[in-house]
């Protein structure tokens, strides 16, 4: 029944790794280097194939059922598909700045590093607020039924960078988490 809560953690922590490994791609970025803009792309590309597509649509199953059967709990996570909504709008412009920049358009330094800073920050915020609102609040007040319709309404996607099968746009950047998991003493 908490399965899918176990799921939302798992990707959670995917989340934060890509966003670490992002970070310090946007570190190099600052000190006037050229970041690994496949690695850059590829975090980007992820998360509007993923996370925005599944990860944050579950959360809204899950999130509907808790204004159900605690409403009080569910106004202490606020307007969660609005700051979904919001999320997606910072993804995509981030998108086009590294589009932009990748283009050599004229992107102003500054405005990049703020936009990608800007996403880093959002995403930490937004999960971290969902680890401390939502799920537990879930976890308390959704019954077996419930689980259990939102089970039967998610759509069945594999994950198409931490599932079995990884695609050649993402090559680089599985390199770089090998790295990173390596470098942090992780699997
Ligand atoms: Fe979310
Ligand atoms: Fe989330």
């Amino acid at each position: 029944m908490t399965d899918i809560i176990a799921a939302l953690r798992e990707e959670h922590a995917h989340i934060g790794q890509l966003l670490d490994i992002l970070e310090r791609q946007i570190a190099i970025f600052d000190r006037g280097e050229v970041p690994d803009y496949d690695i850059v792309e590829g975090v980007v590309d992820y998360f509007q194939s993923y996370p925005d597509l599944y990860h944050h649509p579950k959360e809204d199953l899950v999130f509907h059922r808790l204004q159900i059967r605690d409403p009080e709990a569910a106004a202490v996570v606020g307007d969660l598909r609005q700051e979904h909504d919001e999320l997606a709008a910072r993804t995509r412009e981030f998108a086009e700045a590294i589009r932009a920049v990748l283009d050599d358009a004229q992107v102003p330094r500054e405005s990049f590093g703020q936009w990608a800073h800007r996403f880093i920050d959002f995403q930490r915020r937004h999960m971290a607020h969902e680890e401390r609102t939502l799920l537990p609040a879930a976890r308390a007040a959704l019954t077996k039924e419930d689980w259990a319709e939102i089970e039967g309404r998610c759509r069945d996607q594999e994950d198409p960078l931490f599932g079995s099968e990884v695609g050649d746009r993402y090559e680089a950047l599985r390199r770089d988490i090998l790295l990173w998991e390596r470098e942090s003493g992780g699997a």
